[in-house]
């Protein structure tokens, strides 16, 4: 059986831990002590659907934690790094993997044993063999001797972690050598014995692959929001409709066009950034992302002007806001619309109650008492002014219509995900408005 260790316990490390446990030897570090305390207890210190299951099954399988990386936790066939590469100003801030690497140059200058050191994290472009490498060199060691260096960026998404750990669509490995490479493949092969596709390529690409499948997908979301803001001035047009239809071409594919508030999250916003800045430090000048970019920002105040356009003024006025997660089945709220939604409308003068099935608490650190946060969709809604839907979880798809009409104080809807049918609503006597459906 191998021994694995995995460096980072965020979502895509806890996540790997929890499924590599009920598989084989698994340690997980992470330097914070109270979320440490949290995993030994069986619990997850955020919200992610079938988290504790795996983690309570490979628990009882031996799955163990620490708060440091020491000589025991590397004396491992695969060390698995995968802590935040957080953006700063604008560039990757690589603090967090170079002092798990110097750690680990450190213990292994000290023992003779040659892990593969797999970098999961999402690093720009030339970091494992320009950056990574040179730290384990520097202490003296040796690759293929002391240690072997892979690439092996990760394709999870927040809300279905676990889902997509379980089934990956595809495993990509980057590596410099055919042998380590080859070590990693039948290792995922005996995880994954139903076979997934594996992909053999060099470090770089590997890095490069990442940024490019995020900044695609990001492509994606800003192309179908462009035509949505297209749609808002076109009457009788419905954006998903034509989304439905264009995701019936094979070669554009139906997900990922789902009209919104714009993309958030600690993933996309990052990457795009972080492949446009070093994108022209390599003297290329990546117009198509820097659009991405933009495009993603406007989308903010296309929500805004939806509002502003119908009830005027928003002085004194009380707007509900549902869900304040950057998408459903997660209480993460980084980079998420409603933030910077939020923050305008009061700026303008707006009382704001919210309600999330899951992110009220980390709500509650960004906003504590500058907005009123309820307990229930319908507490949020009473009074209300305007209601804006911002998160597609699935419990507020079928809310009470009636309860909500005599609720509100003025029947007005904007739906930011396009959950709800306009038609019906308007036959109710609400006043309703989504995203790109004139
Ligand atoms: C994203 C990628 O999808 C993962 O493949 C990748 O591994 C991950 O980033 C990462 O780099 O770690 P994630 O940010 O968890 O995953 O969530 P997504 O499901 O991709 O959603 C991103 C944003 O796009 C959300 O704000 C979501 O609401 C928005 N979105 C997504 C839409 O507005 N419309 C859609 O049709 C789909």
């Amino acid at each position: 059986m191998n021994k694995v260790t995995i460096i980072g316990l965020g979502y895509v490390g806890l996540s790997l831990a929890a499924f590599l446990g009920t598989k084989t030897n698994v340690v997980g570090v992470d330097s914070n002590s109270e979320r440490i305390s949290i995993l030994e207890r069986g619990k997850s210190y955020f919200y992610e659907p079938k988290l504790e299951y795996y983690l309570k099954k490979s628990m009882n399988k031996g799955l163990k934690f620490e708060h440091e990386v020491s000589s025991n936790t590397l004396s491992s066939d695969f060390v698995f790094v995968t802590v935040g590469t957080p953006i700063n100003n604008d560039k990757i801030d690589l603090r967090n993997i170079k002092n798990v690497i110097q750690k680990i140059s450190e213990l292994l200058s000290n023992v003779k044993q040659c892990p593969s050191i797999v970098i999961k994290s999402t690093v720009i472009p030339g970091t494992t063999d320009q950056i990574i490498k040179p730290i384990l060199s520097e202490y003296g060691l040796k690759e293929y001797i002391d240690f072997n260096l892979l690439t092996n960026p990760e394709f999870l998404k927040e809300g279905s972690a676990m889902h997509d750990t379980v089934f990956p669509h595809v495993i990509v490995i980057g590596g410099s050598n055919e042998k380590p490479i080859k070590k990693l493949v039948n290792f995922y092969n005996c995880v994954y014995p139903k076979k997934q596709k594996i992909i053999q390529t060099n470090n770089i690409t590997a890095e490069v692959i990442k940024y490019a499948n995020n900044s695609f997908l990001a492509t994606k979301l800003s192309f179908i929001n462009s035509i949505a803001n297209l749609c808002q001035r076109l009457p009788g047009t419905n954006v998903d409709k034509i989304a439905e239809v264009i995701g019936m071409d094979p070669r554009i594919g139906n997900q990922f066009l789902r009209a919104g508030p714009g993309y958030g999250g600690s993933c996309f916003p990052k990457d795009v950034q972080a492949l446009i800045s070093f994108a022209n430090s390599v003297g290329y000048k990546p117009d198509l992302l820097d659009a991405v970019k933009r495009t993603n920002l406007d989308q903010i105040t296309s929500v805004l002007n939806l509002i502003k356009n119908n009830l005027k003024t928003l002085e004194g006025k009380r707007i509900t806001i549902l869900g304040s997660a950057f998408k459903e089945n997660t209480d993460d709220i980084r980079e998420a619309p409603a933030l910077s939604i939020i923050d305008a409308l009061t700026t303008l003068g707006a009382t704001i109650t919210a309600y999330d099935p899951e992110a009220m608490a980390t709500a509650r650190t960004i906003f504590g008492d500058a907005i009123q946060l309820e307990k229930t969709n319908y507490a949020a809604i009473e009074n209300a002014d305007g209601l804006l839907l911002l998160t597609e979880w699935q419990a507020f798809r079928n809310p009470n219509f009636e309860r909500l009409k005599i609720m509100m104080r003025n029947p007005v809807i904007f739906d930011g995900r396009n959950i709800f049918d306009p038609v019906h609503l308007r036959q109710m006597g609400f006043n309703y408005y989504g995203i790109g459906r004139k």
